[in-house]
């Protein structure tokens, strides 16, 4: 089975930490977002993946190369032009083994053997209260798929599609972006993988579905911080440096320097970055950064940023209220 993992966008909502590093770089709970993909396909063991990569694509290359020993086609997408497109412009590293499609912001837990199961091509699901924002599938009583969906504005289904694709006839996969791409089919003005999948069904492509309750997106703000809290709860170590309180979970990595300071819950405190007289919790502080004396919450700080608070002096009388 070949990976592919589309990470060629732009990452408008995760502004400004997108100006300077490519959405995939960014850090979640001790490691890159594409670091805690990569190191799941290998540990699953899959041997070769395809990255089509696109913005900053020089600094994802040279992470994956230093990182990582399996083989992988870097693939650059000259435009982003949809999801379908991505896909296509990997087109001549697929052969006819199976593909395990990924996006490459979302992280995973799920056992991709789940995806093989059933012998044929098979889209990771999971139940979602506002199927609107999602692509979705339909089933019949047998479980298999009769209708893809893009964003659905009538009810049809509220069974979401994650970003996990087992593609079991890549050919097809392939032919079938070719003609929404030749065809110039858009919806939302992009070429939809969604759109190449109802062709693949319409050629007589099977489709299952596969559970995929640990889907957790990495794409906006507030999901990159629900995400960094999930994965932090499954640490079990947590160090406790003199002088501070470690509240968990937490990541500290092990070249961070913390002092005199109550770190977590849900924070995560990156390589060489340095934390001194602040109480820092839900946020992450990524490679390099330093933050000192200052109170932190649901905040994200970037690579060798400075974040430096103040101590006040107050001399407030009784009954006083004060709100800063
Ligand atoms: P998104 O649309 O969520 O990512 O695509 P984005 O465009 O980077 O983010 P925003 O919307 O500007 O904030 C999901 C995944 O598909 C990849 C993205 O890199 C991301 O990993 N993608 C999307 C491509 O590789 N190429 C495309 O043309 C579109």
């Amino acid at each position: 089975m070949r990976a592919v993992i589309p990470v060629a966008g732009v990452g408008t909502r995760l502004r400004p930490h997108t100006y300077s590093l490519p959405k995939v770089l960014l850090n979640v709970a001790g490691k890159p977002i594409l670091a805690h993909i990569m190191d799941a396909i290998i540990e699953q063991g899959i041997t070769k993946a395809t990255i089509i990569t696109g913005y900053m694509r020089k600094n994802v290359e040279s992470f994956v190369k230093e990182r990582y020993s399996i083989e992988v086609d870097f693939v650059p997408q000259k435009e982003s032009l949809g999801l379908g497109h991505a896909i296509w412009t990997g087109r001549d590293t697929f052969g006819d083994e199976p593909l395990m499609i990924i996006l490459g912001d979302t992280v995973f837990d799920v056992d991709l053997k789940l995806a093989e199961k059933s012998g044929i091509s098979s889209i990771g699901v999971k139940k979602v209260d506002d199927p609107r924002r999602f692509g979705v599938v339909v089933k019949n009583k047998e479980g298999i798929i009769t209708k893809f969906v893009e964003k659905p504005q009538k009810f049809v289904s509220d069974l979401a599609i994650v970003g996990l694709y087992y593609i079991a006839n890549p050919q097809l996969l392939k032919q079938s972006l070719e003609q929404i791409i030749k065809n110039d089919i858009q919806t939302s003005g992009e070429y939809q993988l969604t759109d190449a999948l109802q062709l693949m069904l319409e050629k007589g492509e099977r489709f299952s579905t596969f559970p995929v309750e640990g889907w957790f997106d990495c794409g906006k703000p507030e999901t990159l911080l629900s995400t960094n809290r999930h994965l932090l709860n499954k640490l079990n170590h947590f160090p406790s440096p003199n002088g501070c309180v470690i509240v968990p979970p937490v990541f500290i990595a092990p070249d961070a320097t913390i002092k005199c300071s109550i770190i977590g819950p849900y924070a995560t405190v990156a390589t060489g970055a340095t934390v001194e007289d602040s109480i820092i919790r839900d946020t992450i502080i990524s490679d390099g950064a330093k933050v000192s004396s200052s109170l932190l919450e649901e905040s994200i700080i970037g690579n060798n940023a400075h974040v430096k608070g103040n101590f006040i002096k107050m001399n407030v009388g009784n009954s006083s209220e004060i709100n800063y």
